[in-house]
């Protein structure tokens, strides 16, 4: 068989993808420093309802934020703005991932707050697109997704660094199938986004008072990406010198969190995209699902805090959207509290948070009319916090 087209055809297309990541490259290494809040006369915060369930719990999580910042938003120094158009419908009819308009509403803004959206997958009435979870982190450039876990009783108290712009992400949707027999994706990593991860996870420790940072990779078996990845975080621990930097490997990593004699000695952790994506769902479980855990994607100018579960079409279809558990994106506001600079709500929400969820427990949530609506469970959470 002679195979010269096609394979000068993946040639192309692989040399694309060579020149869109040496351009990505050049960007980041002309990028700014962390935007500083404290500059600021006025924070934008921008609210994406999403689609499925995003709506009705993004807007109890929009409502407390709302009621802690009052005083802030009546003095003009914090303003809310509503994104609408990032629905499955919407993304669909434009075909696209992040349509255009919304990505400039984002653009107004300086942090998000985001509800789950719908990934369409094969066989899906939807178009085939991009995750708008994806898009958003690419075209905001949110390198850094922060992912705490913790379980104080047993002792766990994690924060995971998940590369969020590289990896089997960059170009995930633009892989060839050089033949019908033939199929290649592309891994990327690069010095600048493995190097400003780790700095971002070291930082953190730091500032946290945390004596070590855990790097997770397959270095082992994919030399190059993983291997660098691993070198640039052990060259940027060099900067860090009371901070211990240990290195293990993805599958016996997944092993020990579920060891509890060795799963406490993790505190930070910095990891691939794949890797860091798998890792967090499995430890989220540990507190109680992914419906329980916030998520922080940074990125140097822009900020989005999302609920890490998916949109759950079904319960809107079965009219049971009201009762959706409103907790993750809660914990996601805790986040954005946090990360604009308001420490002391950010600390009250959660102690508030905890109380409702863990300890006093008076409402639960079911998923149905055997529990409490979201709106319920917010004004309970907002009852603590008076
Ligand atoms: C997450 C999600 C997303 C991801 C999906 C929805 C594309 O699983 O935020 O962890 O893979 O990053
Ligand atoms: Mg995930």
């Amino acid at each position: 068989m002679d195979y010269t087209t096609q394979i000068t055809e993946a040639k192309e297309k692989f040399g694309q993808v060579l020149s869109e990541q040496l351009n990505r490259v050049e960007k980041m290494k002309a990028e700014k420093d962390f935007l500083d809040f404290s500059t600021l006369d006025k924070i934008v915060i921008g609210v994406v309802g999403g689609d499925g369930i995003g709506p009705a719990i993004t807007e109890q999580a929009e409502r407390i934020l709302k009621f802690l910042l009052k005083d802030e938003t009546e003095a003009g120094k914090v303003e809310f703005k509503e994104i609408t158009g990032c629905t499955i419908e919407h993304r669909a009819e434009v075909n696209q991932a992040l349509p255009d308009d919304v990505l400039e509403e984002l653009k107004q803004c300086h942090v998000i707050l985001k509800g789950p959206t719908t990934t369409p997958r094969q066989g899906d009435p939807w178009p085939n697109i991009e995750s708008a979870n994806v898009a958003m982190r690419k075209a905001l450039d949110l390198f850094a997704n922060v992912r705490p876990v913790k379980v104080p009783e047993e002792g766990i108290d994690w924060t995971f660094y998940r590369e969020n712009t590289e990896g089997g992400y960059a170009v995930g949707s633009k892989g060839v199938n050089v033949t019908d027999d033939l199929a290649i994706d592309f891994v990327v990593q690069t010095h600048e986004g493995t190097e400003r991860i780790a700095r971002a996870a070291f930082e953190y420790a730091k500032k946290a008072g945390k004596t070590r940072v855990t790097c997770v990779t397959k270095a082992n078996v994919i030399k190059t990406t993983d291997g660098n990845f691993l070198s640039v975080c052990k060259e940027v621990a060099k900067d860090y010198p009371g901070i211990e930097l240990d290195d293990w490997y993805i599958d016996i990593m997944t092993a020990k969190l579920v060891d509890p004699k060795r799963r406490t000695q993790f505190q930070v952790l910095v990891l691939p995209n794949l890797y860091g994506d798998i890792l967090t769902d499995e430890a989220a479980e540990f507190q109680g699902g992914v419906g329980t855990a916030g998520s922080a994607n940074i990125g140097k100018r822009y900020a989005m805090f999302e609920a890490i579960h998916g949109s759950a079409p079904r319960m809107v279809q079965e009219g049971r959207d009201i009762y959706a558990d409103p907790c993750s994106i809660i914990r996601a506001a805790v986040m954005l509290l946090e990360h604009i600079g308001y420490a002391d709500k950010a600390k009250a929400l959660e102690n508030a948070l905890d109380e409702c969820m863990y300890t006093e427990k008076k409402l639960q949530i079911t998923g149905r009319d055997t529990g409490a609506t979201s709106a319920e469970f917010a004004d309970y959470v907002m009852s603590k916090l008076s």
